[in-house]
């Protein structure tokens, strides 16, 4: 017998399938100076396999297709097929440096063999995972590195207890924990989790959007 509550993670797909074409009018340009901060951080060199976890609207895969240049490969797993089909779309308009390779997969259980990548990417993706399934999208993404490997993580960032300066914020945490079908991310502690996992962090800059505190963290593997 099917299971009539949905996962957090068919829902996710779900909410994203709906709302993928007007992701970018959303989310875009509010976002971009982070992820561009999380790929710049990853110091590409040309050559190199990158695979990015929730590429989305595929808005960061040019780009890391620019770093890695023609030798390179970029490769992507999404959930979402509406999202694929946004970044498919974009790509078939401005074509890529590199062989790019966008799979509909789930970031927990990467279709990929262990050791294929130089680098990971993620942005505005870890912190839609519910706390007990973070370790084990870390813990791909480590497989899936080579050693010596980096992974770049941009994610909304908790703030210490008694340090909310920002109601954007308080109001996503707050939203999130009674509404988390409307509100589907909440702040992480991007550092600690990359820590966690295995990873020595190299990178760790702190930006802000509309004063909500995001973290760019590298980790080595
Ligand atoms: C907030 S969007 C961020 C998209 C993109 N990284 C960006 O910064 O514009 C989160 C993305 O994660 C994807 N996602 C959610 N759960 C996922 C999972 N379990 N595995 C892979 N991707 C997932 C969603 O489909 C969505 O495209």
């Amino acid at each position: 017998m099917t299971d009539p509550t949905p996962t957090v993670h068919e829902s996710n797909r779900k909410f994203y399938d709906r709302i993928a074409d007007a992701y970018d009018l959303i989310a875009d340009s509010n976002e971009k100076a982070a992820r561009r901060a999380g790929v710049k951080a990853l110091a590409l060199k040309p050559g190199e396999a990158v695979v990015e976890l929730g590429f989305g609207t595929g808005n960061e895969v040019l780009d890391l297709a620019g770093l890695v240049g023609p030798t390179g490969t970029v490769s992507g797993v999404d959930i979402s097929p509406g999202m694929l089909a946004v970044a498919r779309r974009k790509l078939a308009t401005t074509p890529p440096a590199c062989p790019v390779n966008l799979l509909v997969g789930d970031a927990r259980s990467l279709p990929f063999a262990d050791a294929s990548f130089d680098a990971a990417y993620t942005s505005f993706t870890l912190e839609l995972f519910p706390a007990e399934d973070i370790p084990a999208v870390l813990s791909e993404a480590k497989r899936v590195l080579k050693p010596g490997g980096r992974l770049a993580v941009v994610s909304m960032s908790v703030v210490p207890a008694g340090q909310h300066t920002s109601a954007l914020e308080r109001t996503y945490v707050w939203m999130h924990r009674h509404f988390p079908h409307l509100v589907d991310c909440r702040p992480i502690d991007a550092p600690a989790l990359v820590t966690a996992a295995g990873f020595r962090v190299t990178t760790r800059q702190e930006l802000t959007i509309w004063t909500m505190p995001v973290a760019v963290v590298v980790g080595e593997k």
